[in-house]
């Protein structure tokens, strides 16, 4: 194995690349990962070196406290290659920053810019030849940290392991999906860390979305857990609704994510003229606006969809579908976010 520093960043080339038996027109969403990943290390205090290495299992110990109290969080992003060849990353600072305000929540040493910014950088740059031209082709970014030290004791973990691996993706389009509002269960409460990217968060989900398969419905839009009277996600993504002419989306808070989807598809239909409003909204209101033909769209926003189009509730015993309209703000919104995350367009927000 070929081995190699850049500045503090030890790297060890894989000998061998998988990347011919990858088939890139029928990949599953985050289930192959390209040759190498980055790993570093906090132990006694301190960070220790950046290694970007072949793409490999790691060894634990059974008692490691991940495996025990969940401390773990992570982040989702995204690279991308333009028609010219070159590689664009989109606003990965705002996922650094948010990784580091869930490393805070979870109890965690926050992570140095040079080891995620300049270790992720570099990775790409070895593993670019994964990020294929053409809309919908991206290299999904997965930045994750775990409590390492062992021992069962319920305690902060003192030793963690910060990581990056990389997915090859294809357009993220599932087609329309049709959801329950919950009315029992929660995805987070205030004063909880429904604002963090926490691992647990996700694995809170699976219950209650796995009850909603069973019905029939692909996801769930979480609501308040005191009232369940609020809107405020949509399966693991950040939600929009449209009553008339007008974009609605919850306000960030203790209990919703702050996605880099969810303001920058705000920010777009800002500058282009779509009247949005950013506040509360109560399943009553859309039940209302059903009633009355103004509610026109609901869509989901993240990373790994952009948008997830919903074509109808379930609401208690009452289904709802939603009318196929044309011109569909959530189909414009994403194609223009796409062409800014392509370099088609110019990034004017
Ligand atoms: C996102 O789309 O933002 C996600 O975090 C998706 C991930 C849970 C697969």
């Amino acid at each position: 194995m070929e081995t190699t520093q850049i500045s503090d960043i030890k790297i060890i080339k894989s000998p061998t690349s998988k990347i011919d038996s990858v088939d890139f027109e029928t990949l599953t969403f985050g289930k192959q990962f390209t040759d190498h990943m980055l790993v570093c290390d906090f132990i006694d205090g301190e960070w220790h070196q950046p290694i970007i290495m072949p793409y490999a299992p790691f060894e634990m110990d059974p008692s490691s406290r991940v495996f025990h109290y969940g401390q773990a969080i992570f982040e989702g992003m995204k690279a991308y290659r333009d028609a010219q060849d070159e590689i664009w990353l989109f606003r990965p600072d705002q996922n650094y920053e948010r990784f580091n305000k869930s490393a805070i929540r979870l109890a965690m040493p926050e992570v140095p810019e040079h080891i995620f910014m300049d270790g992720l950088k570099e990775l790409i740059k070895i593993d670019a030849n994964w990020i294929k031209k053409g809309n919908g082709n991206a290299l999904y970014i997965r930045p994750f940290m775990i409590g390492t030290s062992d021992g069962v004791i319920a305690s902060p973990s003192l030793n963690f392991k910060f990581c990056i691996i990389l997915s090859p993706v294809k357009s993220y389009y599932s087609g329309e999906v049709k959801v329950v509002i919950a009315d029992h269960f929660s995805r987070a409460a205030n004063g909880g860390i429904g604002a963090a990217k926490a691992a647990g968060n996700y694995a809170a989900q699976f219950y209650p979305t796995k009850l909603a398969n069973q019905k029939g419905f692909q996801q769930v839009i979480w609501t308040d857990d005191t009232t369940h009277t609020k809107l405020e996600e949509s399966g693991t993504m950040n939600v929009f609704f449209r009553i008339n002419d007008t974009l609605i989306t919850a306000p960030v808070s203790e209990r919703i994510l702050d996605g880099v989807t969810r303001k920058s598809l705000l920010a777009i239909a800002e500058r282009d003229g779509i009247k949005t409003e950013v506040r509360s909204i109560t399943v009553n209101e859309i039940v209302d606006a059903h009633r009355n033909g103004s509610l026109k769209e609901i869509f989901g926003a993240g990373t790994a969809a952009v948008v997830s189009l919903i074509a109808g509730f379930q609401y208690k015993d009452e289904y709802f579908e939603l009318p196929q309209v044309a011109d569909r703000f959530a189909t414009q919104l994403k194609e223009k976010l796409n062409a800014i995350q392509y370099n088609e367009a110019e990034d004017t927000f």
